[in-house]
């Protein structure tokens, strides 16, 4: 049999496929949004409960994402229906493909706006207006920015056309060049810091917040939102990994491949929360602060720092493109669909949906400011939008996609494309997407009923 190829293009190598992958998983949500949740969820036991969700339901979808992406070589929701017609299923199952370019939507347009702060938070670093700054002016300089909706929209809109330059140049020009250089450098800096965090009083203190586990601190509140964030930090369930996989050489071994990205994901989120806690500890800052978390510690230790200056400015950067090859990858599968489906240009599609999520965006910085007042389910429209996406959409989509791979998919295709080194290992793989992610994920959602 001919082998299929995608018409969007292909990874070069299997490395590449890792940069590309990890490019998606290692974004904001590791370096903003995990630290601040572990702070809010009060530290250690939240930790746990993620870093087993990563192991035990995150590895395993990812790669049945992997599997299903590439063995049909096409956009998530075309992909779900050409497996599900291969294996004499109904053609339904697409619609979580169809959940999932919703979420990814919904997902880009307020992620857009916290890559906004990041970078504003560039400009501030390097022209040195954050030199020397205490952790009560850190805090007034960002309640100044959300203040600002003219400020953050500007921002908003030039990450918007970063990102839709990218998606536009596609798989080999756009996305692939991008990630190359990129992300070996914020490894590289990241551990830059954590070398500075082990060297302050505070590091001790900020270690036993992530690794100490008090279970009386947990709530099943707290439960819901390590799941939802196992799922938005490796970018599952909603066809991005997919996606990815549909563009992944034939020969390189899926499950490799998958814990490769996974351990890499989850590495850069403890050293983001090693670096952002001894902080925070050090300057008699709360842990709980939420959203600015990340943006009110970060300064002020770089205010502290010899060559502060200069070396903020560059994890700024780096966090900015973290977070730029993450959004590329909430894009792509819309777009890849698009450009299948309706056999719309590239180009042409990209711009389209860049306008849709900008807009959209436009509601989400509005929280912060002129709409302060608009609330879902007691919610502003920012908080609201990342809870619905990563604490229900992502990982009812990512259930689904292991249902779909584990009861649906005939077997043996399954074998055949993920190729794991043993029997055994398959079956312990099938048995995890058959029946304990489900059942896990499905137990805390009517828990938190
Ligand atoms: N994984 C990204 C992060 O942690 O920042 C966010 C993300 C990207 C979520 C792509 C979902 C996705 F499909």
């Amino acid at each position: 049999m001919q082998e299929k190829k995608s018409i969007h293009g292909s990874w070069a190598s299997r490395w590449v496929f890792i940069l590309a992958a990890t490019g998606s998983a290692v974004g904001l949500g590791n370096i903003w949004k995990f630290p601040y949740i572990t702070g809010e969820n009060g530290g250690g036991a939240f930790v746990l409960v993620y870093l087993l969700c990563i192991a035990l339901v995150g590895i395993p979808i990812m790669i049945a994402e992997v599997f299903v992406g590439r063995r049909a070589r096409q956009s998530p929701i075309n992909a779900l229906v050409d497996l599900a017609e291969e294996s004499g299923k109904s053609t339904k199952w697409s619609l979580i493909g169809v959940m999932g370019l919703l979420a990814g939507v919904l997902i880009f347009s307020f992620y857009s706006v916290v890559a906004g702060w990041v970078l504003q938070y560039i400009v501030s670093t390097a022209n040195g207006s954050l030199n020397g700054v205490t952790s009560e002016q850190a805090g007034e300089i960002f309640s100044g920015l959300l203040a600002d909706p003219g400020t953050l929209l500007l921002w908003h809109t030039i990450f918007t056309i970063m990102v839709v330059g990218v998606v536009i140049g596609g798989v080999n020009a756009g996305l692939e060049r991008a990630t190359r250089i990129m992300m070996p450098a914020l490894f590289v800096l990241l551990f830059v810091m954590l070398g500075y965090g082990m060297s302050t009083d505070s590091f001790g203190a900020g270690w036993s917040f992530m690794f100490d586990f008090d279970f009386s601190k947990l709530s099943w509140d707290a439960v819901l939102v390590a799941v939802g964030h196992s799922f938005f930090t490796l970018s599952l369930g909603m066809g991005t990994i997919m996606a990815y996989g549909s563009y992944m050489p034939k020969r390189a071994s899926i499950g490799s491949t998958v814990l490769a990205i996974g351990f890499l994901d989850t590495l850069v989120a403890l050293v983001a929360g090693l670096v952002i806690f001894p902080i925070i500890f050090a300057n008699g800052m709360d842990p709980a602060a939420g959203p600015g978390l990340m943006f009110i510690s970060l300064p002020v230790a770089f205010g502290q720092m010899a060559g502060g200056q200069f070396f903020g400015t560059l994890f700024f950067v780096l966090i900015g493109v973290a977070a730029w090859t993450s959004a590329i990858s909430l894009l792509e599968p819309t777009v890849a669909y698009l450009v299948e489906r309706v056999g719309m240009k590239r180009s042409t599609a990209t711009i389209a949906l860049g306008v849709v999520v900008w807009a959209i965006g436009i509601l989400c910085l509005g929280s912060f400011n002129f709409m302060s007042d608009v609330t879902l389910f007691g919610k502003n429209v920012f908080d609201f939008l990342d809870y619905i996406t990563a604490n229900i959409m992502l990982p009812l989509g990512g259930i689904f996609i292991a249902l779909f791979a584990g009861w649906a998919v005939k077997k043996k295709h399954a074998s055949d494309e993920i190729n794991l080194k043993s029997e055994g290992l398959f079956n312990l793989w099938l048995f995890v997407v058959k029946f304990i992610a489900p059942v896990a994920v499905g137990v805390v959602f009517i828990l938190n009923l």
